[in-house]
């Protein structure tokens, strides 16, 4: 009788701790804490043939996107390839979905784990990385209704059953159900403080509201339980740092982005991506950020040779416009070009996104406001299409708006700030920017 991990899904493995171990290993992801490849990797090394665990620490790896940790990746696909044979057929579509996801078809590979996740409904790690996979990709309603689909198979007996609501919250969240998006969260919060997806959930629910002091008090209040062992600190401080930009306090949000943002040394591209996010928002706002483009633009640079993903490339676009250097951005435009020329996920992304966005934001740099918003003004009906939350996607309407006061536009300025004020009338950012739009353009 095949053996099976604590939530009933089979595993041809025969070694039940090292099963035990990795469902362990897999709710430090689940749960964004720790470091889960180093729980993978002590697995792997008393345990070589098990093929789940070189799935997962491939898995893991892929979906944080970053061409980096390309070579790591291969190492445990080709692992768990090796394996294939003596996994059972739930390992395997794992192991397909990643070869998919590592071959560039990322459609495959997250319809791969949510066939994994319809027919093994309990197997939390397909479920996530499809989760992951949708937002990648931008499939607002995909994070939710993938999540919808599992639900009626969890109950408070699951273990982990809080993972599954702080998933289907942020689906909510980003489908715009906040009331149920917040009461989903936080339920998932109360049963586990520690889980950084669910507490993420929730503060997108109070950016979106623009409730930008209540969101700061609740990061502040919970950080206690989710920061110390977080590997996804610096994108809810980065969160922390748009709501003190909304109060002015650019001190708070440089504090954040020194000592908790790029706390990391940017070993990773998401967290470079949330650096460039906010330094580029600061800047916009006409904020002195001092040396730290340059540094972060130094820190893109080798990532930078080869597409893999085309958000990942407009958020390094902006370091390099902000750090004003025009070698970068003419190779990152090069990548950008040749990906669009491609086949695969990332080539649609380029194309429709990547290229005429790293354009625009070029322009904006050398002050063509006129061309920066030719280049972007199309984009915010489909940007949702090279991924990333309501939040981050945001970057595109601040930018246009400030394109559209130093150009003297007004008409389009009020439009873009009107659209704004109708979803937050209390943001003080709003208010300002509709203030500026009256002096600075009449
Ligand atoms: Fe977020």
């Amino acid at each position: 009788m095949s053996k099976r991990d604590k939530r009933g899904n089979p595993v041809s493995y025969g070694v039940q701790e090292a099963i035990d171990a990795l469902d362990s290993a897999c709710d430090l992801l689940h749960a964004y804490q720790a470091d889960p490849l180093a729980a993978a990797d002590t697995i792997i090394a008393q345990h070589p043939d098990f093929a789940l665990a070189h799935a997962f620490r491939a898995g893991a790896i892929a979906t944080a996107t970053d061409k980096a940790f390309d070579a790591e990746l291969l190492r445990s696909l080709d692992a768990a390839e090796h394996l294939a044979s003596q996994a059972n057929d739930r390992e395997r579509q794992h192991i397909h979905a990643i070869r998919a996801w590592f071959d560039g078809d990322w459609e495959r590979a997250i319809e791969t784990w949510g066939c994994v996740s319809i027919e093994y409904p309990r197997d939390l790690l397909a479920l996530q990385f499809a989760h992951l996979g949708d937002f990648y990709l931008g499939y607002s309603h995909m994070l939710r209704d993938r999540v919808a689909r599992v639900m009626p198979h969890w109950d408070s007996q699951v273990p982990g059953v809080g993972f599954v609501k702080g998933m289907y919250a942020f689906g909510l969240e980003e489908s715009g159900d906040y009331r149920q998006a917040e009461e989903q969260g936080r339920e998932a919060v109360a049963l586990n403080p520690q889980d950084g997806w669910a507490v993420h959930a929730v503060t997108h629910v109070m950016e979106m509201q623009g409730r930008a002091e209540e969101g700061a008090r609740y990061l502040s209040s919970s950080a206690s339980a989710w920061a110390p062992n977080s590997m996804f600190a610096f994108h809810l401080w980065w969160h922390q740092a748009l709501f003190l930009l909304e109060a002015n306090d650019v001190a708070g949000a440089l504090r954040l982005f020194d000592e908790d943002i790029s706390a990391g040394g940017f070993a990773q591209a998401l967290e470079l991506l949330d650096s460039s996010a906010l330094l580029w928002r600061l800047s916009l706002l006409g904020h002195d950020v001092g040396d730290r483009w340059r540094g972060l633009a130094e820190k893109w640079e080798p990532r930078c040779e080869d597409g893999l993903y085309a958000f990942n490339d407009v958020n390094a676009m902006m370091a390099f416009v902000g750090a004003a250097n025009s070698r970068a951005q003419v190779q990152q435009l090069d990548t950008l070009r040749r990906a669009a020329a491609g086949i695969g996920t990332n080539a649609m992304m380029s194309r429709e996104i990547g290229v005429p966005a790293c354009e625009g934001l070029v322009a904006f740099g050398r002050g063509d406001y006129a061309q920066a918003i030719a280049c972007l003004m199309p984009l915010r009906a489909k940007a949702n299409r090279f991924g990333g939350s309501h939040a981050q996607r945001d970057v595109f309407s601040w930018t246009l708006i400030e394109a559209a006061l130093r150009l003297g536009n007004r008409a389009l300025a009020e439009a873009l700030v009107a659209e704004r004020l109708a979803l937050k009338p209390q943001s003080p950012l709003n208010r300002a920017w509709k203030l500026r739009a009256a002096s600075d353009c009449s």
